[in-house]
């Protein structure tokens, strides 16, 4: 089995190569000079498993072009098999028409994975809200690896949590937040999201007793950080202790360091697919495991 990093997080996929005990495949890449990609393997793959990982945000669209002549190369040159890795992949959100005459985009990213010749996909935390299940999404055998374990993990052994209660901000997350609070062997509650545009979101938590807890808010993405702000903002309100978000993907679009620094909220953490400032959980050993496991 060899790795094959796309240029999105190289770090991520020499830390899964480690893990896996497996070789790297190096290439040559450039920009002709009207700005087209160029891509050469310099490494004989020839009958060989090929992991190409590749994480697919900042400039999704460029990085998955760039998979797609990562895969091209690598089954030209007689790869056995080339399975995906993304860390991160975007689109998935916009997993309905919302309005007349939108793009499904989850589901043309995902044409544009099984069109390359990938033979199965390992996604971390993807986002699947309206399609609940990734071999939904997909026609080759999808898995979806997640980052819960690992963050609750961290969260144990550095937050010196006091009476940790989970919260979900939305139906979708409470799946992530189970996962956490069976870990760290407390209870969650999920709390109602209504989003009325990119930045104007409103969180309700009824019912839930915070009063004196610290509470970690589990999410899979940070974008503009108003759904992590807002609800951290209602949860002070209500009398929790301290609040710490732990969120699988840190996007953080522009604004967002901000937003989230003057929300109250005590810690951040993240992993690296989208390596940022609160990067502190290193995704490769879970994904290195699940494809061990496979
Ligand atoms: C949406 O359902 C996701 O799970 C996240 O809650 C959302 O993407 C966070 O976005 P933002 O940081 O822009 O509020």
């Amino acid at each position: 089995m060899l790795v094959l990093s796309g240029s999105s997080v190289p770090k991520v996929a020499q830390n899964i190569a480690s893990e896996l005990g497996c070789e790297s495949v190096d290439y040559n890449t450039r920009k002709f000079p009207d700005g087209e990609r160029y891509v050469r393997l310099t490494k004989n793959v020839k009958d060989e498993k090929v992991v190409v990982i590749q994480s697919i945000f900042g400039d999704p669209d460029s990085l998955l072009f760039e998979y797609a002549l990562l895969t091209d190369a690598a089954w030209g040159a007689g790869a056995s098999e080339i399975i995906g890795v993304f860390p991160y992949l975007a689109y998935l959100r916009q997993d309905e028409r919302f309005n007349q005459g939108e793009a499904l985009s989850s589901k043309v990213v995902v044409d544009i994975i099984q069109s390359t010749h990938t033979s199965k996909v390992f996604v971390v935390d993807p986002h699947l809200h309206r399609v609940h299940d990734i071999n939904r999404l997909f026609n080759i055998p999808a898995f979806n690896v997640t980052a819960m374990f690992q963050m609750a993990e961290y969260a144990k052994s550095n937050l010196e949590l006091r009476d940790p209660m989970v919260i979900a901000p939305d139906e979708e997350a409470g799946q992530w937040a189970s996962k956490v609070a069976n870990a760290l062997e407390t209870k969650y509650a999920i709390a109602k999201k209504v989003r009325f545009g990119d930045l104007d979101v409103r969180i309700d938590i009824e019912g839930v007793d915070i009063q004196g807890h610290d509470v970690l808010l589990v999410d899979d993405i940070i974008s503009t950080g108003g759904t992590l702000a807002n609800i951290s903002q209602s949860l002070e309100k209500m009398g929790a202790k301290r609040v710490f978000a732990l969120v699988t993907h840190g996007l953080f679009a522009t604004g967002a360091y901000e937003r989230v620094k003057n929300s109250g909220i005590k810690e951040i953490i993240t992993t690296d697919t989208v390596p940022n400032k609160y990067s502190l959980v290193s995704i490769a050993p879970s994904i290195a495991k699940a494809i061990q496991n496979d």
